[in-house]
C-alpha cells in the first residue's frame, strides 16, 4: 500500500457519508488540541524558550526552500524505504522523543499509545527517558516495529549505564543522547505559572524503577516522593563534554546517535569518536532562544558527517518539510509536536492520523514533482526563494 493511500481512503469513506473525525492541517490539530489538553501540558507542549523565536523561525525557514517540480517522470510506484542502523524502514520518518508523552493523551499512558501507533504505522518511536510508563512495558507495545532510547545522561554513570542496559534488554535499537537539555532552557510560558512536570512527580518511571536509582535513596518512592523527586533534580543534568564521548560510546554496542548538533566541527568531532549518527536538532525551540533555524544547520552537518547517518528534527509540521529536509540530506526525519496533538485528540488513531496524513502529503509530493525515490531527493531539487 502507498502512503499516498490515506487520501482515497478519506475520500472513498466520504461516499458512505463517512467524514474525517479529526482535522487535516497542523494548525488545526494544534488549536483542537489546546481546548482539549489541560492546560498546563498545553502549554508545555506548545511552548519554547524565550519569545520563542527559534521555535518560529525552525518552521518559517521551510518556507525559504522550494522544489522544483520534475515532469514526465511519473511513476505510480514510489519507494520511501530507507535502510538506518542496519534496519529496513518503511519510511524515513520517525517520531522524536517527547518527554511527556505520557500525560498527552487522556488515559495518561501516553507512552504505551504512542507505542502502539508505532506498530500500528511502522514509524518507529523514539523513547524519552522521561515517561510515565517504564521502557521496557513500552517496547512491549512496538510490534514488528524498532524502537529507540533517548538517553538524559544522568550525573551518576551508574545510572546512566543502568538505563542504556536496560534499553538493550528491552530490544531498543539504537541510543540516542539528547546534548542540548543538561540544564532546561528559558521558558517563560512554563516560568509564569511554575509549570514544571517533573518536578511534580510526573514522567519519573523509568528512575523511580530503576534499581540504581532506589539503591541510593533513604526511603522508597512508595514511602516517600518527595525525597525521590530532589535526588531527580540532583541527578537529572550531566554538562557533558567531549572527553565523556569515549565512556558515553563505551556503554553500548548498540548504534550512538548524538542529538542538539547543529555546527558541522561538532559533527566531525562527534564522527571521530565513534558515534554511528549524528541528530540535528534546536529541540523545537524549547532550549535556546535567538538561535538558527534547525533546517539552515542541517546541509553543513551532513557534509560534516562524512557519510554517517544524519536525523533531522525541529519545525516538521507537513509533508513538504519532510520532503525538503530529505533533500537536504537528511537520512530520516523526526515528527514532534504534531504527533503529541494528534494523542491528544485522538488517541492512538489520533497519532496514526497525523503520521499517515503527513506520510501521504510527501508521497504525493513526490509524486507530482517527479521524484519517485529518495535517491532522487538531492539539495539540487530545491530552489531557494524569497
Ligand atoms: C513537549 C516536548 C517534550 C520533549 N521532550 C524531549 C525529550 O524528553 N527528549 C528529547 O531529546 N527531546 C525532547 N523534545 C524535543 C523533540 O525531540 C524534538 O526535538 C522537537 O519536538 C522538534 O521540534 P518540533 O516539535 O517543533 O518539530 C521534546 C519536545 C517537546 C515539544
Amino acid at each position: 500500500m502507498a502512503f499516498s493511500d490515506y487520501q482515497f481512503e478519506i475520500y472513498l469513506q466520504g461516499l458512505s457519508g463517512v467524514m474525517p473525525n479529526l482535522p487535516m492541517t497542523f494548525e488545526e490539530w494544534e488549536a483542537n488540541a489546546e481546548a482539549a489538553m489541560p492546560p498546563s501540558v498545553y502549554s508545555y507542549v506548545a511552548g519554547g524558550a524565550g519569545d520563542e523565536r527559534t521555535q518560529r523561525v525552525n518552521r518559517t525557514a521551510f518556507d525559504g526552500y522550494g522544489l522544483v517540480p520534475r515532469m514526465m517522470r511519473a511513476t505510480r510506484d514510489r519507494d520511501l524505504s530507507v535502510e538506518l542502523f542496519g534496519l529496513s524502514l518503511p519510511s524515513p520518518v520517525f517520531m522524536a522523543p517527547i518527554g511527556v508523552i505520557g500525560i498527552c493523551g487522556q488515559d495518561g499512558h501516553g507512552d504505551l499509545v504512542t507505542a502502539r501507533a508505532a506498530a500500528q504505522t511502522g514509524v518507529p518511536m523514539v523513547v524519552s527517558t522521561l515517561t510515565e510508563d517504564p521502557i521496557e512495558d513500552v517496547a512491549a507495545e512496538f510490534g514488528e516495529t524498532p524502537g529507540f532510547f533517548q538517553l538524559y545522561t544522568p550525573t551518576d554513570r551508574d545510572l546512566a549505564a543502568s538505563f542504556v542496559q536496560r534499553a538493550e534488554a528491552a530490544g531498543y535499537k539504537g541510543i540516542i543522547v539528547t546534548l542540548d537539555t543538561w540544564v532546561p532552557g528559558w521558558r517563560p510560558r512554563d516560568l509564569s505559572t511554575s509549570n514544571f512536570p517533573q518536578l511534580r512527580g510526573k514522567c519519573l518511571s523509568n528512575y523511580l524503577s530503576d534499581p540504581v536509582f532506589r539503591a541510593g535513596l533513604a526511603q522508597s518512592p512508595e514511602e516517600n516522593m518527595q525525597a525521590a523527586i530532589l535526588k531527580w533534580v540532583s541527578l537529572f543534568g550531566n554538562p557533558l563534554t567531549w572527553e565523556d564521548l569515549p565512556w558515553l560510546r563505551s556503554l553500548t554496542t548498540l548504534p550512538l546517535i548524538l542529538k542538539g548538533i547543529c555546527h558541522p566541527d561538532d559533527a566531525r568531532r562527534a564522527a571521530d569518536g565513534g558515534v554511528d549518527g549524528i541528530y540535528v536538532s534546536t529541540h523545537g525551540g524549547r532550549q535556546a532562544n535567538g538561535g538558527l533555524p534547525a533546517i539552515d544547520c542541517l546541509p553543513g552537518v551532513v557534509e560534516a558527517a562524512g557519510g554517517l547517518p544524519v536525523l533531522f528534527d525541529s519545525g516538521i509540521r507537513n509533508g513538504a518539510d519532510i520532503v525538503k529536509a530529505l533533500a537536504l540530506g537528511a537520512t530520516a526525519v523526526g515528527i514532534g509536536r504534531p504527533y503529541a496533538y494528534g494523542l491528544a485528540l485522538g488517541g492512538q488513531a489520533g497519532v496514526v492520523h497525523v503520521l499517515r496524513s503527513l506520510l501521504a502529503e510527501a508521497d504525493l509530493i513526490m509524486a507530482v514533482d517527479g521524484y519517485p525515490t529518495l535517491a532522487d531527493l538531492t539539495p539540487d531539487t530545491l530552489r531557494r526563494v524569497g
